[in-house]
């Protein structure tokens, strides 16, 4: 996780069917979107607009996250440099990968952020504490 940075931290365009009977939008997520097959999915919701969620990096697992509804600003920091990308649109998702400080907050009412991640969920695999986290990255 120590050499990843904000560079490699991507917004991906998932693949949208638009119907053309007008009924609708339809994304789908295979195999050929994601550098990994997700192991876990969970979702946010009911988030108070003053509340941050995340406040973590993780040592191996990536995550892929997308606004299913409503928005929210994602901060991620690699330790040097910081970046800020709301996601409000169910056809965008933001890949984060592994050794990324990430922040989330500024949520609308009614945003659900779901989480495509790498690994089941494993407590050891957070670094919670900031300092540590730039302990880590500075090696
Ligand atoms: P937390 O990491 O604080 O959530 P967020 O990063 O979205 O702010 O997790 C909140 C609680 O939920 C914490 O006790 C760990 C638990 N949790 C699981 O049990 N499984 C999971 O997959 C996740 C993401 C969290």
């Amino acid at each position: 996780m120590d050499k990843t940075t904000i560079h490699n931290v991507e917004v991906i365009d998932i693949p949208k069917i638009i119907d053309q009977k007008r009924r609708g939008n339809l994304c789908v997520i295979e195999n050929d979107v994601l550098p990994y097959n997700a192991e876990r999915i969970y979702y946010l919701f009911d988030v108070p607009s003053d509340a941050s969620r995340g406040g973590h990096s993780h040592i191996a697992c990536h995550e892929f996250l997308v606004a299913l509804s409503g928005s929210f600003d994602v901060i991620v920091n690699d330790g040097e440099r910081s970046k800020t990308i709301t996601l409000n649109k169910p056809d965008k998702g933001l890949l984060i990968v592994d050794g990324i400080w990430r922040e989330l907050d500024n949520f609308s009412s009614g945003a659900v952020c779901l989480v495509l991640a790498s690994d089941k969920y494993n407590e050891a695999d957070y670094i919670r504490d900031y300092q540590d986290f730039i302990s880590v990255k500075m090696g």
